[in-house]
């Protein structure tokens, strides 16, 4: 993927049904999806449990845009190789999930995928600085990692706003995951923001049956972030 900084939105499949993860992944790239954000969690950085390289190689086949794995996860360095191979595009890792992000970060580029950085909620933006030209991309958390459907966390879109003021002209991605929907989308993009993971402003109300519905929530908070361009 050449660099851009076109709006756009990835729907986290926490959300999908988990019976029919091949059929909810067709579904939202059918309805708009630019990229499909697959949330990995271990039950120790995070208190929940989901995916490990195993389903992230079975969600391969199905994803035609582009694969968003987020590992909130640590150790972190011990399974890049595993999620590369799985068929990960981009792979971010938690700057809290151990000592040495910047080995982790050569880590991932190393397996020639795009290498993201996440910081949660109460880590301040400054902790990136040495990690700029490492990075295709900063996720900015705003809410604290472990499920869906959380109440969005306003101080993100200041961090947004830092972190955007430190990339300066460097072709580095800002993505934001958390409460993301069409009432807090238009701050972020106003304050720098490129990418937005959503999970429940998505995949609320609608189904593999009815999929239509995905494609109206995903418009919705794309017509809200273009409205703040
Ligand atoms: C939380 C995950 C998010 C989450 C987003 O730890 O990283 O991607 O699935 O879900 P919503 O959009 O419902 O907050
Ligand atoms: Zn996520």
């Amino acid at each position: 993927m050449t660099f851009d900084r076109r709006i756009k939105i990835a729907p986290s499949i926490l959300s999908a049904d988990f019976a029919n993860f091949g059929a909810e992944i067709r579904a939202i790239e059918a309805e708009g999806a630019d990229w499909v954000h697959v949330d990995v969690m271990d039950g120790h950085f995070v208190p929940n449990l989901t995916f490990g390289p195993p389903a992230v190689k079975a969600f391969r086949p199905h994803v035609k845009t582009f694969m968003d794995v987020h590992l909130m996860i640590a150790p972190v360095d011990p399974y890049i190789d595993a999620y590369a191979e799985a068929g990960a595009d981009m792979i971010t890792a938690h700057i809290e999930a151990g000592p040495h992000i910047h080995r982790t970060l050569q880590a991932i580029k190393a397996t020639g995928k795009m290498a993201g950085v996440s910081l949660n909620p109460g880590t301040p933006a400054e902790s990136i600085e040495h990690l700029l030209d490492l990075v295709d991309m900063v996720l900015v958390m705003s809410v604290n990692p472990g499920f869906g459907g959380q109440r969005f966390i306003p101080s993100a879109v200041e961090k947004v706003r830092k972190v955007r003021q430190m990339i300066g002209d460097r072709e580095i991605m800002i993505q934001v995951d958390g409460g993301v929907d069409p009432v807090t989308v238009g701050s972020l993009v106003a304050a720098g923001a490129d990418c937005f993971v959503a999970g429940s402003a998505v995949f609320k109300g609608g189904s593999v049956s009815n999929p239509a519905v995905y494609g109206q929530n995903i418009r919705a908070i794309r017509a809200a972030a273009a409205a703040a361009r």
